[in-house]
């Protein structure tokens, strides 16, 4: 657990951050529960805003346009969206003034972890196919390590996820943000 910089950002938006499968999605989803705030997804916006999946997006225009994709949905949720609870993919950190949309929180977990995550979720199938940079596990590994330090960088609070269950790492965080 770590803590940055001041956490009463102007947007009062947290912005949760990490790698494919390490669980932004679900502790999103019970931070929302727990806190009563709302709640929005980088990958869902796109793909509404697109009316197709990640990963047919991937395929049919590959990986650059999908980038710009996500450009354009931080600048709007820099723009428009206060109190909110962001979930994003797990390649958003890049985009330019993150900082500017809320506060950081990276969840932090080893590579192993989220293997070992996504291994044991009842639609682990699912979650893998849908994931066009997490197919092939050799490649996927090579892609964390190169970001490792970058979403750390990034991030005004860490919290360290791997064997926590989703309402102990709520619960750390609350406190944290409080
Ligand atoms: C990506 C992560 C995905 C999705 C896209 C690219 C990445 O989101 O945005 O497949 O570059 O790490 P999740 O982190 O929710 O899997």
């Amino acid at each position: 657990m770590k803590q940055k910089r001041m956490l009463h950002h102007k947007n009062q938006n947290i912005v949760l951050i990490g790698f494919m499968g390490v669980g932004k999605g679900t502790i999103a989803r019970a931070l929302i529960k727990k806190t009563k705030a709302f709640g929005l997804d980088t990958d869902d916006m796109i793909e509404s805003m697109e009316n197709r999946k990640i990963k047919v997006i991937f395929e049919d225009e590959g990986e650059a346009y999908f980038r710009k994709l996500e450009k354009k949905t931080a600048k709007w949720l820099e723009k428009n969206v206060k109190n909110c609870v962001i979930s994003t993919g797990g390649g958003f950190y890049k985009v330019d003034h993150l900082e500017k949309i809320g506060t950081i929180v990276y969840l932090k977990s080893s590579f192993e972890g989220i293997l070992k995550r996504l291994r044991e979720h009842e639609k682990a199938d699912l979650k893998l196919a849908k994931r066009p940079l997490l197919c092939d596990e050799e490649k996927a590994k090579q892609l964390f390590k190169d970001r490792v330090e970058a979403y750390e960088a990034k991030a005004d609070v860490i919290i360290d996820v791997e064997n926590k269950s989703a309402k102990k790492i709520v619960n750390e965080l609350i406190k944290i943000l409080q």
